[in-house]
């Protein structure tokens, strides 16, 4: 019989999950994470008691895992394990959903507090299925149709200090250029729910200018920020969040001045996301990042 407990903690999104041993898990027991991962989108796993190599066993539960960041160097001795850490200037203080430069971003998303401020350093996820169906519907089949441009190289790399570590940072982060085209649709391969796939990569839509595609974006953009489509996760040392990159965008609030906060980030691979007319995902610059995510079965 199951020992896990699940709770719904928001109207729209995120679960909390108890009673579950991350390190051993059975496949019954990991069905039913992924389940309610399917269903709630983000789960909470407070004090997971995981360590480096117990979050990547955990990880690669959802399936094969990407190395940490197709730019972004991992932790030493980890190359699936990216640091995630605060340093003023290198904060994801923007709304995003994984690594969608590239062709196919990561499928599910797993983040573990190692270090946490005394207040601050939360992390928002946000419901990108509930954003589409509070479309009006006009809107909704305007959106079916549209694909956007999702770059690597744009505003969120570049620092908002004038840090050498800042600058740095970017250097690295757009060392190589990605230009992926992807439906402003996806279709959920698993459950074939439709969410508004945007977010801060995507910075144009095909066959629109600059302007015209900045305007369109945020209007997607605003239904899927909607407070009530938000899970605020407050972070305790230990704990450890997965949510569905399908799905789901985030944003880490730059609240926390110049204390320490440190997290690890472990994902799992993602297939080529496809549209509500089944077309796929398209590579315009870069490559298909195969040093970063295995290869695409034809
Ligand atoms: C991320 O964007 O993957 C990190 C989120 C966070 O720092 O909370």
């Amino acid at each position: 019989m199951s020992t896990l407990e699940i709770r719904k903690i928001g109207g729209r999104i995120g679960a909390e999950v108890a009673g579950a041993d991350l390190g051993h898990l059975d496949d019954g027991a990991f069905e039913e994470i992924n389940a309610a991962l399917l269903e709630h989108k983000a789960l909470v796993f407070r004090g997971a008691g995981l360590d480096n190599d117990g979050q990547i066993r955990f990880a690669a539960r959802f399936g094969d895992l990407t190395t940490a960041h197709p730019t972004v160097p991992s932790v030493d001795g980890s190359p699936n394990v990216l640091p995630v850490d605060g340093e003023e200037g290198i904060r994801s203080n923007h709304w995003h959903t994984d690594v969608t430069f590239v062709r196919t971003p990561p499928k599910v998303s797993t983040l573990r507090a190692l270090v946490v401020p005394p207040y601050g350093g939360n992390t928002l996820i946000a419901n990108a299925a509930a954003a589409y169906r509070d479309l009006p519907a006009e809107l909704r089949e305007f959106a079916d149709r549209l694909w956007a441009v999702h770059t690597n190289d744009y505003d969120y790399a570049v620092p908002r200090t004038n840090s050498e570590k800042a600058a740095k940072y970017r250097e690295v982060f757009v060392s190589t250029r990605y230009r992926t085209g992807h439906p402003v649709v996806r279709v959920h391969p698993e459950t074939g729910e439709r969410g508004l796939f945007v977010g801060g990569f995507a910075q144009r839509i095909v066959g629109l200018n600059g302007t015209e595609s900045r305007d369109i974006l945020r209007i997607f953009q605003e239904y899927v920020i909607r407070p009530e489509n938000i899970l605020r996760v407050q972070w305790n040392p230990g704990d450890l969040v997965v949510f569905d990159n399908r799905i789901t965008q985030h944003y880490a609030p730059d609240d926390f001045g110049d204390q320490p906060r440190r997290l690890h980030r472990v994902t799992a691979a993602g297939d080529v996301p496809v549209g509500v007319d089944g077309r796929e995902s398209y590579v315009i610059e870069g490559d298909e990042a195969r040093h970063y995510t295995p290869a695409v079965a034809a």
